[in-house]
């Protein structure tokens, strides 16, 4: 995979490269560049046998270094619509940690595997 030679060219050839991963699965989005044109997950994506790649950071975003961007514009338009969990009702005591009843849980099961 590329990140794999990423890795590679840190370990062995220039460990001043700078990129983002975490996981390695596909999961977490931390090694999204753009890859011969096209953005992806550095983790996910094969090494070309055919031809050099081009790796270069996200389009549109400020650079910070290297692979890694600025996300500080993604964060807030992701905090802007609020992807979580709301409770139709207020929450009884507010401040306070509602525990989940299984019954509840049991609403969750499937909707996310
Ligand atoms: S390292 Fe997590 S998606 Fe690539």
């Amino acid at each position: 995979m590329v990140l794999d030679a990423l890795i590679k060219i840190k370990n062995e050839i220039d460990p001043s490269l700078t990129f983002r991963r975490s996981c390695r699965e596909g999961i977490c989005g931390s090694c999204a560049m753009n890859i011969d044109g096209c953005n992806g997950l550095a983790c996910l994506i094969k090494i070309s046998s055919d031809s050099e790649s081009t790796i270069t950071p996200l389009p549109h975003m400020f650079v910070i270094k290297d692979l890694v961007v600025d996300m500080t514009n993604f964060y807030n338009q992701y905090k802007s619509i609020e992807p979580w969990l709301k409770r139709k009702t207020p929450a009884p005591t507010p401040g306070k940690e509602i525990p989940q009843s299984k019954s509840d849980r049991a609403k969750l099961d499937g909707m996310y595997e």
